[in-house]
């Protein structure tokens, strides 16, 4: 029997010590090619023909949706258009009619959605959601994952590990509420802050799960121009730093400043996608805007 021809480049053990040195140092940089292009790696999300009818609206019409591993994705479209529904589809927030979710590789479409946060996809509101009756700082100590403490017969066994881990969580929380802007607030009720301060609350909460994905909706939306810059900012430190993004919003200065892709949904479907600067100049896309 033949084998079949390859496709793929053979970087064997025999086949590189072949090569002359020149070879190999092409070789070589193939290898290096590979293994850092974006292209060849599994998305970090991948949503496949989701579905979701509310009585006989068709918010989400087999809509599907990648996001890749590193990035800042964007997903914008018309108000209705399906893309807060999708959101609550993508975390299992709201149950798909059909379709299906990977977040890393593994299907989460059926599992409860602080398990998915766990796994480390976590989502901020439309409308923030702050504990008003809790300080800043309490809003994110809530929010950190896996504590000892949770346990009740933890709190007479474990007590030192417990004082550490609090300390840890403590310290963590002031690193991002400073990171956020938000550390003169640290003591304030949640309830005082400004809807902008709010938003950036809510990263920050979302921040202290060491997430890999956030799903971020609408964050420039109500907030002052100042305190956009600054959560932009913020977005692309964290992005360095390895966390993906993805980003709902109608402002398209936001868009175009921060995202590597964009997704656009009009009437729950997926109407395009591409680089912000390929959909800004999309007539089909100018269109749906114009036409709501
Ligand atoms: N819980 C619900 N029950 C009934 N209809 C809903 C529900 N949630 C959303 N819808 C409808 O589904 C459609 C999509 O709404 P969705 O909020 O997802 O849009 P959107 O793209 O986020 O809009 P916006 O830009 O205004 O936030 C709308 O027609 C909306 O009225
Ligand atoms: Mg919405």
């Amino acid at each position: 029997m033949v084998d079949e021809p390859s496709n793929s480049p053979d970087f064997s053990t025999e086949k590189l010590e072949a090569m002359q040195p020149q070879n190999l140092d092409e070789a070589l940089a193939e290898v290096e090619r590979v293994a850092v292009s974006p292209a060849l790696e599994l998305p970090l999300l991948a949503a496949t023909s989701l579905v979701k009818n509310f009585g006989g609206i068709k918010a989400v019409d087999n809509a599907s949706i990648e996001v890749a591993k590193g990035s800042i994705t964007g997903l914008v479209g018309p108000n209705g258009a399906g893309k807060t529904t999708l959101f609550n589809l993508l975390s299992n927030f709201i149950r798909p009619d059909s379709g299906r979710v990977l977040f890393d590789g593994e299907p989460v479409h059926h599992l409860q959605p602080h398990i998915i946060a766990r796994m480390g996809m976590v989502r901020t509101f439309q409308v923030a959601r702050a504990l008003s009756r809790l300080s800043v700082m309490e809003n994110l100590l809530l929010a950190a994952q896996k504590q000892t403490g949770e346990k009740f017969w933890n709190t007479w066994l474990r007590n030192k590990e417990i004082a550490t881990e609090e300390q840890q969580n403590r310290e963590k929380a002031i690193a991002i509420l400073e990171s956020v802007g938000l550390a003169h607030m640290a003591y304030e009720y949640a309830g005082a802050l400004s809807g902008g301060q709010r938003k950036l609350l809510e990263m920050g909460r979302a921040l202290m799960t060491d997430p890999k994905l956030i799903l971020l909706d609408e964050p420039a939306a109500g907030v002052n121009p100042t305190l956009i810059n600054q959560i932009c900012d913020r977005v692309q430190q964290w992005n360095r730093r390895g966390m993906t993004f993805l980003i709902i919003e109608h402002n398209m200065d936001v868009i175009m400043s921060l995202c590597d892709r964009v997704w656009v949904l009009a009437e729950g479907r997926n109407l395009a996608v591409g680089t912000p600067a390929e959909i800004q100049s999309n007539p089909e896309v100018l269109e749906a805007y114009l036409g709501q």
